[in-house]
Order: structure tokens, then C-alpha cells, then sequence
């Protein structure tokens, strides 16, 4: 779908910063993962906006250091977990302060996460050809051993000194 900028203000409910980020979202190219575009803006843009650029001390913006823990085993173990049980607790990124809940979507299958996080990864985030896409079986991995969000906080701090 290409929403043309025009119409793209009057699709989005009012919402200032969504309506912006959506009419920018227009121009760029087709995502590389498009079933995880559409999944990101179903359950996950209302929160971390449409091209994920993040709104200011309630989610995180997901554009640069997804695409950095995908890079390595303790990050993709992270990113998974994350989507399945939710993470809370305060948080520091890009040295803003975010003390919110991301909610679990373990309601959705493993190869629909793994398509999701690969749009944030390579879509929203550009990581380079070297790091592998995300497999459906490395959010099953994760799916067999049951956290919470607190843990996935504590988790969080081997990928995020
Ligand atoms: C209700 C709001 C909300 C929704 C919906 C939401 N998130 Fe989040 N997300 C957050 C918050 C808040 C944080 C930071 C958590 C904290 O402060 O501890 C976060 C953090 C994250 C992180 C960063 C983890 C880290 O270690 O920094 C990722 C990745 C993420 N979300 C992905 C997603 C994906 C994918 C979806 C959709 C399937 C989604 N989020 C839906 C609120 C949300």
C-alpha cells in the first residue's frame, strides 16, 4: 500500500507525531519484509509511531539499535524475548529515560514475530547484508523458556551496558 501524502494526515486519527512519520512513511521505498510491515502497524506503531522513530517518554525509538543486538546471539535472544514477554522497568536510550510497559505478543506465531523484528532490523533499521534475518526458530528457542518483562529487563543489560 502507498498512501499518498495527502491522504495519509486523514488515515491517522489525529494523532500529531503518527500523522507526520505516516506521510513521511509514503515516500520510502517498499519494506524488504512487508508481512512484518503490516504486523508493525497494527500492534506496534501505536506506541513506537509509524516508522518507528519512537514518542517521547513512552516507547523507545527502534530506528538504529535493534539492528546493532541483531548482530549478535545475545541481541537476537533479546529482540525475541522482548516481543514474546514485554519488557518494563526503566530504560535508557539515546540518554532518554523510558519507565513504561511494552506489552507480550506471545499471542502471535513464531514466524510472524520474526518477520516483525526483521522489518524493525533491516526495514527500519538498515542493518547491513552481513547480519542474518531472524528465523522463526529463534523465537521458538525463546518461547520455551517463560520469562517476564522484569527479567527481560535484566536480560537487557548484557546487550546494553
Ligand atoms: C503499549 C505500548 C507498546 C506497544 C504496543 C509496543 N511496544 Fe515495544 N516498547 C514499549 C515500551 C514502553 C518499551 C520500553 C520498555 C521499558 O521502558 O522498559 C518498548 C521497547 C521495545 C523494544 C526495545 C527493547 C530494548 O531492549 O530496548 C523493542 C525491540 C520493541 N519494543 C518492539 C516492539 C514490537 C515489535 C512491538 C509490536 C509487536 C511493540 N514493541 C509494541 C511500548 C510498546
Amino acid at each position: 500500500m502507498n498512501l499518498r501524502p495527502a491522504l495519509a494526515p486523514a488515515l491517522c486519527a489525529g494523532v500529531l507525531a503518527g500523522c507526520l512519520a505516516a506521510a513521511q512513511a509514503a515516500d520510502a521505498p517498499a519494506p524488504a519484509y512487508p508481512q512484518g510491515a503490516a504486523t508493525f502497524q497494527g500492534n506496534c506503531a501505536v506506541c513506537h509511531g509509524p516508522a518507528g522513530a519512537g514518542v517521547p517518554s513512552l516507547a523507545p525509538p527502534l530506528v538504529s539499535y535493534p539492528a546493532r543486538y541483531a548482530a549478535r546471539a545475545e541481541g537476537r535472544g533479546h529482540l525475541a524475548m522482548t516481543v514474546l514477554y514485554g519488557l518494563f522497568g526503566d530504560i535508557v536510550v539515546d540518554d532518554k529515560h523510558y519507565d513504561f510497559r511494552m506489552p507480550d505478543f506471545a499471542r502471535l506465531d513464531d514466524a510472524t514475530l520474526a518477520a516483525t523484528l526483521n522489518f524493525i532490523v533491516f526495514d527500519l533499521g538498515h542493518a547491513p547484508a552481513s547480519v542474518k534475518p531472524i528465523e522463526a526458530a529463534e523465537i521458538a528457542a525463546e518461547r520455551a523458556h517463560v520469562v517476564d518483562g522484569a527479567a527481560v529487563r535484566e536480560h537487557r543489560k548484557s546487550v546494553a551496558p
